[in-house]
């Protein structure tokens, strides 16, 4: 047989093969950033358990050594049996056309060591030590491809993929799933996933007669939840995300001018600080950028939605009252050992409010007491799935602090989640509701994803629903995921110090209760929902302006304690995003709104450099900036307008400009930053074109990134000899593919 040989720190995938010993398996690998993919992956094996009893694990490619695919595959051919092991890839594409953190290895191995290439795969790879051997001939697998057709290379991993499968002999089973986070990931994963199951049934000789949605079969909980009697008080998780570690509170030698003082400390320090191993970092300094009351369109002022064919219903017609914050945070590192360079992101881990863990808990019919019990969910036998189930969260704990810490309470309930609440629902006519709601798809659109309904919500519609809080912990909340930020601080000037720029997601949407019919508007109001991780950050803003000077927090001593407030758990993501080497040549920046994180960082630097280094003469530094009102939501102006006065009093000799574009300014025309960016044409394409400098975007991935594209190919066009607008367009390519056209986008 094959010998596993699982890389360092990574579990051996044969050995797991050989240990689950069944007739038939399906392993499937995931790439997920944000969730997706697994939860799509774990859709489908549990519904292969479910309706064909057929064993199915995931697995984390960060976990198990996808590479021993190859070692198995000799294993399958020695034996001469037919694959018993079909394998299934659910892989996310990321920025530029790059595979998620958790795939990254796997990825590089079964490209080859080069993933790059054209979105179709057709790459070329000296060297191939895979295709010589043909490693996966006769791999019977399915593939589905998660992307957002807002950015260039949509599912370009997932393509790529599943073309060098099959390009080493692996069959893949059914079509190739594609689905598009911008518009209808679960509409095309559904219509895949129908066919796929029955090309697995089918490969797999399976009875498919038992299939489709079973309505009196009961539902059957993954996890039991049991309750942590004498616990150990070391034991009990408070909300850390990372394995359990011995902790105290301890005198900080800082005298910072917050509420600090004592510090939450890990005494065995991490190793490493990754995406799974936060470090806790204590926020150092928190202030509102702008804060300003606008009103968003729709709706009237008693948040009542008006008659459809009346004349107010016109969008813009009537309005709702919301406040915009935008909000700096700088995370102090000193003393953790992490780095980080200007460019990078960090990723931070947020806690709900305690009104949305209230509420849920009261929906659940939890009692204080309940809500403080500590607790740990167990595999359920009973359940095909729970051999291989993996725990949701890190236990015991409490179960506030799961609903507070470790689920998404706000999260928006998915449309197949609605029969497991159906079969929990005691009325006949709720029953009724929640099975039409989860099998018709535009009902559920209309009524539920449209205004976004989380659970609460839902259980507080149907109160007949008598759900097991194993099940909503274990299998229906998702787990909070980590949310990233571009590094707005400077990492020369300030390397304690991590700078986060974000703006308070919060938006109004019309809502009508799911029992309704989507046609009944009469009883339609607004509900005004938040962001989860902006959210927590305004509240951890208020509350340590509250207490800045009262606080109550412990006294040094060596006990274990609950996480403290203030404390976010944060990792440094590594990004490509950086300023040239070579500090002397010009960089061209465009970031609008939140997109000015990064620049700020970048433009701090540069004019730190300048001061400094007077003798290093830093290259041209230009940010076009673009936002609603100079007066309104002007981010860092202050600090822009301090460092253009002594540039321009010639302190520091720099070749600094931040051109703004204002596009809501009474009296003044609309303008967008790729405006400006045009009417610069000249002294941008001498800066990027002729002296070799740098351009960089940031910001919404959607239109503005691609306007500003389309503005920079235009440019190239007018100003560099060229032919055409194609020649113009393909400079722009070039320069990507030089490194020297950066882009810093999400959707
Ligand atoms: P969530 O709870 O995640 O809610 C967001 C969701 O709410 C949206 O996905 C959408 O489904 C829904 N939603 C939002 N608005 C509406 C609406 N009007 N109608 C209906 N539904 C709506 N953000 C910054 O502020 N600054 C940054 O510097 C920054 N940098 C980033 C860098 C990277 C690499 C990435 C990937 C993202 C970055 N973001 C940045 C975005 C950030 O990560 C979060 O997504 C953002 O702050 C929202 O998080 P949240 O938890 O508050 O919102
Ligand atoms: P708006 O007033 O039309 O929303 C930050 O959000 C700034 O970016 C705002 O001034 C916003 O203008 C602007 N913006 C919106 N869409 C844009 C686009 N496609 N290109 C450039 N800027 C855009």
């Amino acid at each position: 047989g094959a010998t596993a040989n699982a890389r360092p720190g990574k579990k051996s995938l044969v050995d797991k093969i050989r240990s689950l010993n069944n007739e038939k398996q399906l392993i499937i690998f995931f790439g997920s950033q944000t969730g997706t993919a697994e939860d799509l992956a774990t859709r489908v094996a549990t519904e292969c358990t479910k309706q064909y009893s057929l064993p199915a694990l995931v697995c984390d490619p960060e976990e198990y050594d996808a590479s021993e695919i190859a070692a198995w595959m000799t294993e399958e051919k020695e034996t001469g049996e037919e694959a018993k092991v079909m394998f299934g890839f659910f892989m996310a594409t990321y920025g530029e056309g790059e595979p998620t953190d958790n795939a990254a290895d796997f990825y590089d191995w079964i490209m080859g060591g080069t993933g790059k290439g054209d979105d179709e795969g057709d790459e070329e790879i000296d060297d191939d030590e895979l295709m010589d051997s043909e490693a996966l001939s006769g791999m019977p697998y399915i593939a589905f491809a998660l992307g957002n057709k807002t950015y260039e290379h949509y599912n370009a991993v997932g393509r790529r993929l599943d073309k060098r499968l099959a390009r080493l002999g692996a069959v893949r089973v059914g079509a190739l799933g594609e689905g598009d986070d911008d518009e209808s990931m679960e509409e095309d994963f559904l219509k895949w996933k129908t066919t796929a199951m029955l090309e697995i049934a089918k490969h797999f000789k399976l009875d498919v007669t038992a299939s489709g949605t079973q309505r009196d079969a009961p539902h059957v909980p993954l996890f039991e939840m049991v309750q942590a009697h004498e616990i150990d008080r070391q034991q009990i998780y408070f909300g850390e995300h990372s394995a359990k570690k011995p902790r105290r509170w301890s005198s900080s030698q800082e005298s910072g001018n917050d509420n600090s003082g004592v510090r939450y400390e890990e005494i065995a320090k991490a190793a490493t600080v990754d995406a799974k191993h936060p470090h806790y970092s204590r926020i150092a300094r928190s202030a509102p950028l702008f804060v300003d009351v606008h009103d968003e369109y729709g709706f009237d002022s008693n948040l009542r939605l008006p008659k459809p064919g009346h004349k107010r219903y016109q969008v813009g017609a009537c309005k709702v009252r919301i406040e915009r914050h935008c909000l700096h945070v700088d995370l102090d590192i000193a003393g953790s050992g992490l780095k980080y360079v200007t460019g990078d992101h960090v990723g931070v881990w947020p806690v709900n409010d305690d009104e949305h863990v209230d509420r849920l808990a009261k929906a659940l019919h939890l009692t204080d007491q309940e809500r403080d019990s500590v607790v740990v969910l167990k595999p359920n036998a009973a359940n095909m799935s729970a051999a291989n189930a993996k725990l949701p969260f890190p236990a015991p704990c409490a179960i506030r602090t799961a609903l507070a810490s470790y689920l998404e309470v706000s999260a928006c309930v998915k449309q197949h989640q609605l029969e497991v609440l159906a079969k929990y629902a005691t009325d006949p006519t709720e029953r009724d509701t929640l099975f039409a709601l989860s099998e018709n798809r535009e009902r559920y659109v209309a009524t539920i994803e449209k205004s976004r309904k989380d659970f609460a919500e839902v259980l507080e519609a149907f109160p007949s629903v008598a759900i097991p809080v194993a099940v909503v912990l274990g299998e229906l909340l998702p787990r909070i995921a980590v949310r990233y930020y571009s590094i707005s601080s400077s990492s020369l000037e300030e390397p304690d110090k991590v700078g986060i720029t974000a703006v308070m997601v919060r938006y109004a949407i019309p809502s009508c209760h799911p029992a309704h019919r989507p046609e009944d508007k009469e009883h339609d109001s607004v509900v005004i929902k938040q962001g989860l991780a902006t959210s927590w950050l305004q509240r951890l803003h208020e509350e340590r302006t509250e207490t800045a000077t009262s606080c109550d927090l412990p006294s040094a001593h060596d006990e274990p304690l609950p996480l403290p407030r203030f404390h976010l758990p944060m990792y440094i993501r590594t990004s490509t995003f950086k300023l040239p080497k070579n500090p002397r040549l010009p960089v061209v920046m465009v970031g609008p709104g939140t997109g000015v994180a990064p620049f700020r960082a970048f433009v701090r630097e540069r004019f730190f450099l300048a001061k400094t280094r007077p003798d290093i003469q830093v290259g041209a530094t230009w940010l076009f900036y673009g936002c609603r009102h100079p007066d309104k939501d002007f981010l860092y102006r202050d600090e822009f307008e301090a460092m253009q006065k002594a540039v321009g009093a010639g302190e520091v000799k720099l070749d600094l400009k931040i051109i703004t574009a204002f596009s809501r300014w009474e009296g003044h025309d609309k303008k967008y930053v790729q405006h400006r960016v045009q009417e610069h044409a000249a002294q941008v394409w001498d800066m990027v074109g002729v002296q070799g400098g740098s351009f960089y975007i940031c910001g919404d991935a959607k239109h503005m990134a691609h306007d500003v594209n389309a503005t920079l190919g235009n440019i190239a066009y007018n100003n560099g000899a060229m032919n055409s607008l194609e020649q113009g367009k393909a400079w722009v390519k070039e320069l990507k593919t030089k490194g020297r056209y950066l882009e810093d986008v999400w959707a």
